[in-house]
C-alpha cells in the first residue's frame, strides 16, 4: 500500500513497504532548496521517526540533478538566522534520525546536496553524480558538521581542496573515499536505493536502530556541537558583504568580485 503525505509539490513523500521516500522535485531551479522545502523535509523526517510503520527512509532527486543546494534568492532575502530555522531543523533531524537512511544521488549535489549525504547510511550514485562544497566561494563556511565529517572522511588535504578551494569531486573519488556505496547508471539509482531500503525494512528494527546508534556513537556529540557552532557562523556570514556579493553575482549571472573583501 502507498500512502502519500501532505507536503508541498517541491517535496514529494510516500510510504510503501515500510519505506518512506522523499523526492526533491524542483527541476526548473535544479532542485535548489527553499525554506519551505526544508520545513517539509524536516516534517517528513520527524513523521518518519515517530511512525512505527516506517522502517527505512529514502532521499532522492532526479536522474539529472540531486540538488543545487540552498536556493540563493532565499539566502539573500530570508537568510536562516536562528537555530530553529527550517534548514537547521532538517539537518538536526537527519543527523539524529535513528532508522536507516538510503540516498540516491545523480547529477550535481551542491552544498547541502552533498553535506546531507554525510548523515545517510547507504548512498547509490549515478555515474553522472558530482559533489561540491562551494561554501568559501559563496562567502560562507561549512554546515551540517561537514567541517568535522569531511576531513574525517577524506583526510585533511583532500578536505582542504573540497572546502577551501571549493573544488568539485567526481563520483569515482566519492566511491574511493567511502562517501558512496556504488556507482550505477543514473536511471537505476532510485530503484536500487528503494530495493536496498526494502531489504533494510525487512530486518528487525531494534537491531537496525541499535547498530546504527553504536556505529554513530563516537561522532554523535561532536557532530551535534559542531552543527550548532557552524550554524551560528553561517547565519552571521550570510548577511556579510562577501556572501551578498556572491549571491548577487550568481543571480546576475556574473563572476563575483571579492577583491575588496
Ligand atoms: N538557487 C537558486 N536558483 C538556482 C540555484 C540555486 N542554488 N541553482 C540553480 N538555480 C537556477 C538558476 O538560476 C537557473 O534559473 P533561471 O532558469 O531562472 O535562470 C536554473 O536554476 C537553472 O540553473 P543553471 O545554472 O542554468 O543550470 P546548469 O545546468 O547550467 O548548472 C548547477 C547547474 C547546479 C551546476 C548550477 O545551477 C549551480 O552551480 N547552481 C548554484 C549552486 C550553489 O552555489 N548552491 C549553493 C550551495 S551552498
Amino acid at each position: 500500500m502507498t500512502a502519500t503525505l501532505n507536503t508541498i509539490p517541491e517535496i514529494l513523500t510516500s510510504i510503501e513497504a515500510g519505506v518512506m521516500t522523499l523526492t526533491i522535485n524542483r527541476l526548473d531551479k535544479k532542485n535548489s532548496l527553499t525554506a519551505d522545502m526544508y520545513a517539509a523535509m524536516a516534517d517528513a523526517i520527524e513523521a518518519a521517526q515517530h511512525d512505527s510503520s516506517v522502517r527505512a527512509f529514502v532521499i532522492q532527486g532526479h536522474e539529472t540533478i540531486f540538488s543545487a543546494g540552498n536556493d540563493i534568492s532565499d539566502f539573500l532575502n530570508k537568510p536562516p538566522s536562528k537555530q530553529d530555522a527550517p534548514v537547521f531543523r532538517f539537518l538536526r533531524g537527519i543527523s539524529s534520525f535513528s532508522k536507516p537512511v538510503v540516498a540516491a544521488v545523480c547529477g550535481p549535489a551542491v552544498g547541502i546536496g552533498t553535506t546531507m549525504l554525510l548523515h545517510c547510511d547507504l548512498i547509490y550514485a549515478g555515474d553522472n553524480a558530482a559533489f561540491s562544497l562551494p561554501f568559501v566561494n559563496l562567502g560562507l563556511c561549512p554546515e551540517a558538521a561537514s567541517s568535522f565529517l569531511v576531513p574525517q572522511l577524506m583526510g585533511y588535504p583532500r578536505a582542504a581542496e573540497a572546502l577551501l578551494l571549493g573544488e568539485p569531486f567526481r563520483v569515482e573519488s566519492a566511491l574511493e573515499m567511502g562517501l558512496i556505496n556504488r556507482i550505477v547508471p543514473p536511471g537505476e539509482a532510485n530503484a536500487l536505493a528503494q530495493q536496498q531500503a526494502r531489504k533494510l525494512a525487512s530486518k528487525p528494527m531494534s537491531s537496525l536502530i541499535e547498530t546504527k546508534r553504536l556505529m554513530k556513537k563516537g561522532n554523535a556529540g561532536v557532530v551535534a556541537e559542531r552543527m550548532m557552532e557552524e550554524a551560528a557562523s553561517f547565519g552571521r556570514m550570510l548577511t556579510e558583504p562577501a556572501a551578498k556579493e556572491a549571491f548577487t553575482a550568481f543571480l546576475g549571472k556574473r563572476k563575483p568580485d571579492f577583491s575588496a573583501l
